[in-house]
């Protein structure tokens, strides 16, 4: 048999050589991209593809087709009734920028994140940097030794004493303001979600750092359409791939960021000068006075962003849960019955004190079964430090999204039953305390929400005041009142009711 000839590259001619060089480079890179998408695909879990040509894309146009009509969270159940408890979200050739995207709804894999490997899911500094025009380097977008001081310091402020003393006081005083409103009105329609946003902002206000915000009064501010707007913004920097080239040239959903931002820094910065001016009078007794008296010193910056931090977590979540709570009772007489009978029977049929709240307990079934089918936050996200396996045996590359998804837990049949998807307050009666794994409404384990008891304080005293003095009735069909699209749970389309004083 002839020898082969050998040929090297040496010995062709220029073109020939850079045709096998160039096609050598190609077959190369294709390998090492492959490998790396390879490396940087989760294992194990179901893949939510796009279709059709955007399906270059991914499945990230059906995403931003679903956000931009107010129906993420219902198709994302879907997702999981069609594919299963744990999902990876495939960006097609965006996967080359965008970190890889899991939801999960599997309480085994939500108590991993939260509290077994608690150290590997972090913040950082994706979240960070989406969130940082708002939360800046504030508690909720902060990890490690920085979050362990401010979770430190803000606990302090929730003692058995402050709560019967300063913050029962707050709480009672604008709840009697909304009353109040609701009597002098009397007009024939109004929105109720965006008067108990009123309420919680008000009250943070007051207990976060001892300012007067008077939205009960005064409704319209520019600081409060910033304060949604800016929001809004961040949410949908998750699901923007290149969002930093949009925010510096002022495009898309970016082209009013500049506004907003502007308009929460230059609120947050007048609060910090007005409570450093009355640090030695009641502003002292809040989170941010303590910050200030325990550590003299800090950056005005660092407690101009402490305010929007406490604003954040202290207004939409709890407004955000009472106004889809009323929601529910307005379309079940019965539970408003209840309640109404429950609170007549411990108040006397008198105002509300302190210490019957405690006895309430089909109320605070009410809310919680309110929180269960509409999460404030009804996705909770996390960074992986390392690639790990998840408890239900899907693998996640380092750097990757974990997602919990709260709102689609609350409707498992898996967790709760095949009356999941039913607004029922009696399943919380008389039943063993619910896993927080499984009910991950206020987070869990380490970071568990620390204003959770000042939240259902606030909410048990206004349903009660609320339907103690008004009957109410929703002004528009059920299925216009619709979810925002936010990182919060709030609503789109305000709600709308009429009512009536009873007393
Ligand atoms: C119904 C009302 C509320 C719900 C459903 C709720 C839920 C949550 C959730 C899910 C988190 C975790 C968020 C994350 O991963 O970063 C959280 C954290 C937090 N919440 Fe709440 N929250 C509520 C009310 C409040 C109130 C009234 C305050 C008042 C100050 C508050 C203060 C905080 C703080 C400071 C954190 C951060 C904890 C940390 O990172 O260590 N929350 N909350």
């Amino acid at each position: 048999m002839p020898a082969m000839p050998v040929v090297s590259v040496a010995h062709m001619d220029k073109t020939v050589q850079a045709v096998v060089l160039g096609t050598g480079c190609l077959v190369a890179s294709a390998a090492a991209l492959k490998y790396y998408l390879n490396e940087r695909t989760p294992k194990g879990c179901a893949k939510v593809r796009g279709s059709g040509w955007l399906g270059v894309l991914g499945a990230l146009p059906e995403m931003w087709k679903c956000i931009l009509k107010y129906e993420a969270h219902s198709e994302l159940v879907k997702y999981h009734e069609d594919f299963g408890n744990t999902l990876d979200f495939d960006f097609g050739i965006l996967q080359l920028f965008l970190a890889p995207m899991i939801i999960t709804r599997d309480p085994q894999n939500v108590k991993f994140m939260l509290k077994t490997k608690f150290e590997n899911f972090e913040k950082g500094e994706t979240f960070h940097a989406i969130g940082h025009d708002v939360l800046g380097d504030g508690i909720f977008n902060v990890d490690g030794e920085s979050w362990f001081k401010q979770r430190k310091t803000a606990s302090q402020m929730f003692t058995a004493n402050r709560f019967k003393q300063h913050i029962w006081r707050v709480v009672e005083k604008n709840c009697n303001k909304v009353i109040s409103i609701l009597a002098e009105k009397q007009e024939p329609v109004i929105d109720m979600f965006n008067l108990l946003n009123r309420f919680t902002l008000d009250s943070i206000g007051e207990i976060g750092f001892g300012a007067d915000i008077g939205s009960l009064e005064n409704p319209v501010s520019p600081f409060l359409k910033s304060f949604d707007e800016a929001q809004r913004i961040l949410f949908k920097r998750f699901v923007l791939p290149g969002w930093r080239a949009f925010r510096l040239f002022g495009l898309g959903p970016e082209a009013e960021t500049r506004q907003h931002m502007t308009a929460l820094r230059s609120y947050s910065r007048r609060i910090v000068e007005d409570l450093a001016d009355a640090l030695e009078k009641p502003a002292g007794d809040s989170f941010v006075g303590l910050f200030m008296k325990n550590e003299p010193g800090l950056h005005p910056e660092f407690l101009a962003d402490l305010v929007l931090n406490f604003l954040i977590a202290g207004r939409d979540t709890t407004a955000q849960a009472l106004s889809w709570c009323l929601f529910q009772v307005m379309q079940h007489p019965e539970v408003e019955e209840r309640i109404l009978e429950e609170v007549d029977r411990v108040s006397f049929g008198k105002s509300l004190t302190y210490d019957q709240l405690s006895q309430l307990s089909y109320t605070e079934a009410v809310l919680r079964e309110a929180l269960r089918l509409y999460p404030s936050v009804p996705l909770d996200s996390k960074f992986v430090t390392e690639a790990m396996t998840l408890p239900d045996g899907t693998w996640v590359p380092r750097g990757s999204m974990v997602i919990y998804n709260s709102y689609a837990m609350g409707r498992s049949k898996q967790i709760w039953g095949e009356d999941a998807a039913e607004f029922r307050p009696e399943r919380w009666l008389n039943a063993e305390p619910k896993d927080p794994y499984e009910y991950p409404v206020f987070h869990a384990g380490p970071r568990e929400c620390l204003g959770k008891r000042l939240a259902m304080v606030e909410m048990k005293t206004v349903l009660a005041e609320l339907l103690r003095h008004a009957s109410f009735r929703l002004a528009v069909p059920r299925d216009q009142v619709l979810p925002d699209t936010a990182a919060t749970l709030g609503m789109s389309s305000g709600l709308k009711c009429h009512y009536e004083m009873r007393l």
